[in-house]
């Protein structure tokens, strides 16, 4: 099933293989500035039935890692013109992952040096992408967050609206609102992070109400059979807590998302990363509750992948890293050729090397 076609909303796709949104950290500066190093690395891939972007910070807020492409400027909105034209021209198509990463930031990322934002005010227990202390690029402990305001949180809603905007006028088919991973969203969905006594904290759809209001303005935008949602139930990345309420969070999810007609669920699921899976009883109750697409990624093979088709637990299948270092993954998956291993130390900026020298199989 994994060759077979798609209808996603107002696309066709040519199979249910997805390619995972992944940062690079290869964007052009100053500025965060899509590039043409970026297009050829994205065309190479367009044989996926669908690429998702790497996540595309939605302000200069929005920054966790230097070198992250934006998409609120209108240099950056022409860099990303590049990639989309160069995926459409080999027959892809391509989402924008638009991206707030919360308290996962530095203050050296941050304008004027100040706090980041997060529902509460927890630091997260890990490392950002930054400049240290000598002005140097590297891993850097996440800085304490300040508690959103009520104009920060308009100003947040505003911002994924504007980005949303900037993702259609760059020509991506869709947008898909990160709220996984431990970043904004994932912050004030998580019980045990987010302390508010707002209309912002508290109940499921309290705590469910930014991310809610971030898709309803995108959808005011695109209209939601071009609007995606990205969830990590379970996922401990960016020192993300267990929290006792994530199943019935991601069923009320489910049920808002249903309301909403939003396009697709993608569900990074962190079993590659070392943390508990997703399980398949909460994709099963996702899909007593939600009727739109499921995309399931993380740890996949070309086996799992056609069972979870099979057995109607997902529509489509994300892969991620195998995407970084097989550029033409379906077809190797299809012909059982071998798939080469990609290397970590490329994975964050630099050019070309381990980006889009990768070779294809010969034919
Ligand atoms: C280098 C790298 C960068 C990533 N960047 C993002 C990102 O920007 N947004 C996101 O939602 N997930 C990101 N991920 C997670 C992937 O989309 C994917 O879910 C994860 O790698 C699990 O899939 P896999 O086991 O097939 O690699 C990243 C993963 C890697 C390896």
């Amino acid at each position: 099933m994994l060759f077979e076609a798609y209808q996603l909303g107002g696309i066709n796709l040519s199979k249910r293989i997805v390619m995972g949104p992944m940062t690079r950290c290869r964007a052009a500066q100053p500025g965060n500035v899509p590039t043409a190093l970026m297009a050829e690395h994205y065309a190479q891939r367009a044989s996926a039935g669908l690429i998702v972007s790497e996540g595309a910070p939605v302000s200069p807020q929005g920054h966790g890692y230097l070198w992250t492409p934006g998409i609120y400027t209108p240099q950056q909105v022409q860099g990303w013109k590049l990639v989309t034209e160069a995926v459409h021209g080999k027959g892809g198509h391509i989402f924008a992952q638009i991206w707030h990463v919360g308290r996962v930031s530095h203050i050296s990322l941050q304008e004027n040096g100040q706090a980041p934002v997060s529902a509460g005010g927890a630091a997260a227990q890990a490392n950002c992408f930054a400049y240290d202390e000598n002005g140097n690029p590297g891993n850097v402990p996440c800085s304490p967050p300040q508690p959103l305001t009520a104009d920060g949180i308009r100003a947040v809603v505003e911002d994924f609206r504007r980005a949303t905007a900037n993702a259609l006028a760059a020509g991506f088919d869709g947008v898909e609102i990160h709220g996984a991973n431990g970043y904004l969203f994932d912050q004030f969905l998580n019980s045990q992070l987010n302390t508010r006594s707002d209309a912002y904290g508290g109940s499921l759809a309290n705590r469910a109400r930014l991310l809610l209001d971030a898709v309803d303005a995108a959808i005011a935008e695109a209209g939601a059979q071009r609007v995606g949602v990205r969830l990590s139930p379970h996922g401990g990345f960016n020192d993300m807590p267990e929290d006792p309420d994530t199943e019935a969070m991601v069923c009320y999810l489910a049920e808002e998302l249903e309301r909403r007609g939003v396009v697709y669920i993608h569900f990074m699921d962190q079993v590659s990363f070392g943390f508990k899976p997703i399980g398949e009883g909460l994709l099963r109750e996702v899909k007593k509750r939600y009727r739109g697409t499921v995309i399931v990624c993380g740890g996949m093979s070309k086996e799992q992948g056609e069972r979870y088709l099979a057995e109607g637990l997902a529509d489509l299948i994300g892969f991620g890293q195998l995407f970084i270092s097989n550029p033409d993954l379906p077809e190797r998956l299809r012909r059982n050729a071998e798939l080469a291993q990609p290397d970590q130390a490329t994975f964050y900026g630099g050019g070309a090397a381990g980006y889009t020298d990768y070779p294809f199989l010969a034919d």
